[in-house]
């Protein structure tokens, strides 16, 4: 992996095409990465129905744990009307499906592999032990895949097996939290062909609020795709050294094209995630009011109306839609108004008419602990940056065996992440707060706790991370999955 000039010149060709799309303003462009445009004509928007991924039904109860099983596996679905595209889905769906889990329960998941390749699986955002946190190396082979003598496991692995119980205790509050697959070198691929799925925790809290429920709660995974002549996902080949990131021509939201979805002049519950590999969102209704009421993991302590909302790689924002009011018949857009063309735009609502509602934002919504500066035992940089032909993290490509420092569990570190690019930064198991952005302080999507941040191109963004949870070997990345592919990931190992 050598620096070429054409590597160089795709990485800042891209850069200078996203800032153009950004209204002038470099900050809010779609992101870093390159377009991969459809060779299949793009469908009419605000056609398909809304799809909602079906909810994982767990297959055994005991005292301790609910116990599920999920396959992996190879299918044809309908994405495009009139076309079949072959995905690579949990239980052959695209999300894979819903799991709800409840704060203080434990759930085991065995995910078992049907696919022609390993894979690993990770839930992002989740307070979960090393061993099921879905580290790039612990692979489940595919079915039928002898393994090679035990000298020669990458680096770093665990276990490799067809399949793997993955064991989350969920000791954490209420969230809007996701899963997808994190094999190294190839998350990128394999999460284009489908592997990811929402997570949706909740808490007792959380259900003594009278935020609108059941059908009026509704997981939004958004994410682009680019499409063959034959109906296939298209991904760029050349993956190579300076693959700046994959951007789709096709919205998806939960697995559809710009789908519409029809709703009663209510309150509805929007739990927004991006799943995108690289493309930003700025998110705005056309009509209505949106309020903010959480971020990645958990529930903010107070509602913050919001105009729009920005959505990074990895990110979630739970929010409140209010079409309160308006008429029947009305359409209501979800625009993105960062994004050029087609991709202006992600889905439509259609309002019915009136219905009751019993459902209210509260004024106060949960308990947020705000950590200051002074918390922080020590201070760390981590520089996300282009260089020596690849995505980095402090100079040094990632290592799986290899860890960039030693947090102590309980403590707090202030964490400094500075950039080049638009690299989204991801901690595992560690969730943290954002204490400023360049010289200012956080904007509305940094609010509360978090697990995802965008960083701007040469931007320094300072966040103060709590290590609770358990010790082991975690990472953080940057959740463009082509960089996180590119070696831009990094160990720590909590003592
Ligand atoms: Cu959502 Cu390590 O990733
Ligand atoms: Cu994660
Ligand atoms: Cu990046």
């Amino acid at each position: 992996m050598s620096l070429t000039r054409r590597g160089l010149l795709t990485v800042t060709g891209a850069t200078g095409m996203a800032m153009i799309a950004g209204c002038g303003r470099p900050e809010d462009g779609p992101g870093t990465g390159e377009l991969v445009t459809s060779e299949l004509p793009l469908p009419p928007r605000f056609q398909v129905e809304l799809p909602l991924p079906p909810v994982a039904r767990p297959t055994r109860v005991s005292a301790t744990a609910d116990h599920y099983t999920v396959t992996q596996r190879a299918t044809e679905i309908e994405i495009i009307p009139g076309t079949r595209t072959g995905i690579w889905g949990f239980d052959g769906v695209f999300p894979g499906p819903t799991f709800r889990g409840r704060s203080g329960r434990e759930m085991v998941v065995t995910v078992r592999n049907e696919l022609p390749v390993p894979t690993s699986t990770h839930l992002h955002g989740g307070v979960t032990p090393a061993e099921s946190d879905g580290f790039p190396t612990d692979l489940i082979l595919p079915a039928g895949y002898s393994p090679p003598p035990p000298d020669h496991h990458g680096a770093g692995g665990r276990h490799h097996d067809t399949s793997r119980d993955y064991r989350y205790p969920l000791n954490q509050p209420a969230a809007t939290l996701w899963y997808h697959d994190h094999r190294m070198d190839f998350t990128g691929p394999q999460v284009w062909r489908g592997l990811a799925g929402m997570f949706l925790v909740t808490d007792a809290h959380e259900e003594s609020l009278p935020l609108p429920r059941d059908d009026r709660d509704l997981p939004l995974m958004i994410c682009d795709r680019a499409f063959e002549a034959d109906g296939s996902f298209r991904y760029p080949a050349h993956g190579g050294a300076a693959m700046p990131g994959a951007f789709g021509d096709v919205i998806l939201v939960n697995g559809a094209p710009w789908p519409r979805a029809e709703v009663a002049a209510v309150r509805y519950r929007l739990r927004l995630v991006n799943g995108s590999n690289a493309r930003r969102y700025r998110l705005r209704l056309e009509r209505g009011a949106l309020t903010r009421i959480g971020s990645d993991t958990g529930l903010l302590a107070a509602p913050a109306p919001c105009e729009d909302v920005l959505l990074a790689p990895g990110e979630r924002a739970d929010v409140i839609a209010d079409f309160t009011g308006l008429a029947a018949g009305t359409e209501v857009t979800l625009r993105n108004t960062i994004g050029a063309g087609p991709a202006d735009a992600v889905m439509r609502f259609v309002v019915t008419g009136p219905a009751a509602d019993d459902s209210r934002i509260p004024e106060r919504l949960g308990d947020v602990e705000v950590l200051h500066r002074g918390l922080a035992v020590t201070e760390r940089q981590f520089d996300f940056r282009f260089g020596a032909g690849r995505w980095q993290i402090n100079n040094v490509p990632y290592d799986p065996a290899g860890s960039l420092c030693a947090p102590r569990l309980g403590t707090v570190e202030l964490w400094r992440f500075t950039s080049d690019f638009h690299h989204p930064v991801h901690v595992h198991m560690a969730h943290f707060q954002v204490l400023s952005r360049g010289a200012r302080g956080p904007e509305p999507a940094d609010a509360g706790w978090k697990d995802t941040v965008d960083v701007r191109p040469y931007e320094t963004v300072q966040v103060l991370v709590r290590f609770a949870g358990y010790r082991g070997r975690y990472m953080l990345h940057c959740h463009n999955l082509e960089h996180e592919d590119m070696a831009m990931m990094a160990n720590f190992d909590v003592l």
